[in-house]
């Protein structure tokens, strides 16, 4: 098989407690923190252009530039009345969200995870794509069978999610991988998971180039995923 396409083969007491469970260990490279200015949309690495043709430069600039820079936005707002929560990490909100204050968890689930699951999915794409490298490819092949395998599964539940949502590959409580979609912005972080590498499968992550065909986005998807990055990732998520 071409490795490269894996796809198509297929309050103050509360902050305290928050703060003390929470280790900053996700994006191994791409660590977020809130300041004084609030939680910001992060940087790309690479043009908005790079990752054409499988994903065209006007959906990477609106989708970065407006739809995450929406959900930064919205986060910021919901914990604007809650100093306590201001300087917290998205992950240690995320994480704890059951600790959230009921009168903003539902905004913090759906934008504080809309920050986060963007966060992630920038960081794991690279022009030209990569080959699964590391002991995820590893874990990957002992866990699923084959790279093949869980290539299709991750694929699968992809195409096949209902609706906005996303695919994920995580590290489970017990270290072990798993390969599930969620939907809206619901963050695997809330199930004590760290992902890994996510898929966004919403329409406003396809639509322009794609129309209705999301199988063909997700094939496409295969081939630029940085497999460096999410190695590091499994490796940070099964140290800790
Ligand atoms: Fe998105």
């Amino acid at each position: 098989m071409n490795r490269r396409n894996f796809l198509i083969q297929g309050s103050t007491a509360v902050a305290g407690l928050l703060l003390a469970s929470t280790p900053l260990r996700l994006y191994a490279d791409h660590h977020e923190q809130a300041h004084s200015h609030g939680h910001m949309l992060p940087k790309l690495s690479y043009p908005h252009d790079a990752l054409e043709p499988h994903i065209d430069k006007r959906t990477m600039e609106i989708h970065h530039g407006r739809h995450h820079q929406g959900y930064v936005n919205k986060l910021n707002a919901a914990i604007a009345n809650h100093h306590d929560l201001e300087h917290l990490s998205i992950e240690a909100l995320l994480r704890n969200i059951d600790k959230v204050p009921m009168d903003i968890r539902q905004a913090v689930i759906n934008s504080g995870g809309g920050h986060a699951n963007h966060t992630l999915f920038w960081s794991i794409m690279i022009p030209g794509g990569s080959e699964p490298t590391g002991k995820v490819a590893e874990a990957i092949q002992s866990t699923f069978g084959s790279l093949d395998a869980g290539s299709e599964m991750f694929a699968n539940k992809a195409k096949t999610h209902f609706g906005s949502g996303w695919a994920w590959l995580v590290v489970d409580e017990n270290k072990k991988l798993q390969i599930y979609s969620t939907s809206n912005q619901d963050s695997p972080l809330m199930e004590g998971h760290t992902p890994i590498l996510g898929l966004d499968v919403w329409e406003h992550a396809y639509y322009l180039n794609y129309q209705n065909r999301r199988a063909d986005y997700v094939d496409a998807w295969g081939e630029i995923v940085n497999w460096e990055q999410v190695n590091a990732n499994y490796v940070a998520a099964t140290k800790a």
